[in-house]
């Protein structure tokens, strides 16, 4: 659990929405006159960001996964080294797109790394700095590879968006089943509807949870 403050985090396939929630859920906490910073994952500091070009331009790729994973996880522990930490510590909300689940459902997903392996980088990693709590932005695969698709137009699909249909399908199957193992922390919504009907959801349930609305 964070200390002060509140880490939110927005987890799901490519094109699920999770980078419009993250901007929506920030700019309307900002309104109430409330901390909050909008982050994303890989990346978030200038170091971060740098190992997220390895990461998506497929350059990490050959590495080998594990290495991969711990390039992932370099550049986590300096963001929440330098960012996301101490944002909680003065109080603010940390609203981040894409986190630790990505890198398990990710991993998972391609079938090439050890749970074992995986819990032992997120321990080392995230120590005690896991999300209040997670939205799973949840779509049928090829909805969401379509929407990625016409959000990137003429540009190249990144490593991960290239991967095979089943891949995706299986990335999907991970996130419900970590959202199924922690559901104190993790809320499925259905990405299917409007942006603004799942804005409204989701700020329903950070109203209730972290500023003592009524139910
Ligand atoms: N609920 C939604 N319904 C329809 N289109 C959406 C919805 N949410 C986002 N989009 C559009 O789909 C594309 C992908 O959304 P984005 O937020 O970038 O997804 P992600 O960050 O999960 O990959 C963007 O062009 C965005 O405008
Ligand atoms: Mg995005």
């Amino acid at each position: 659990m964070s200390e002060a403050g509140r880490f939110i985090t927005f987890e799901g396939g490519e094109g699920a929405g999770k980078s419009t929630q993250v901007t929506r859920l920030a700019d309307r906490l900002r309104s109430l006159g409330l901390e909050a910073i909008a982050t994303r994952e890989p990346g978030g500091t200038p170091n971060a960001e740098a190992l997220r070009g390895l990461l998506l331009n497929g350059f990490a790729e050959p590495l080998a996964p594990a290495s991969e994973a711990m390039i992932f996880s370099a550049a986590r522990i300096d963001h929440l080294e330098k960012l996301v930490r101490p944002a909680l510590a003065r109080g603010a909300f940390v609203v981040c797109d894409r986190f630790a689940d990505s890198t398990r459902a990710y991993q998972g997903a391609l079938g090439h790394i050890s749970g074992d392996f995986i819990d032992t980088l997120e321990r080392l990693a995230v120590g005690e700095t896991m999300p209040d709590l997670t939205f799973m932005l949840d779509l049928p695969a090829e909805d969401g590879l379509s929407r990625a698709n016409l959000r990137r137009g003429a540009n190249r699909a990144d490593r991960f968006e290239s991967e095979a249909i089943g891949f995706h399908r299986g990335l999907r199957d991970s996130f419900l089943k970590i959202a199924a193992a922690q559901p104190q922390r993790c809320v499925v919504m259905d990405g299917a509807r409007t942006v603004d009907e799942i804005a409204d959801d989701v700020w329903r349930l950070v109203e209730r949870r972290f500023l003592g609305a009524a139910a």
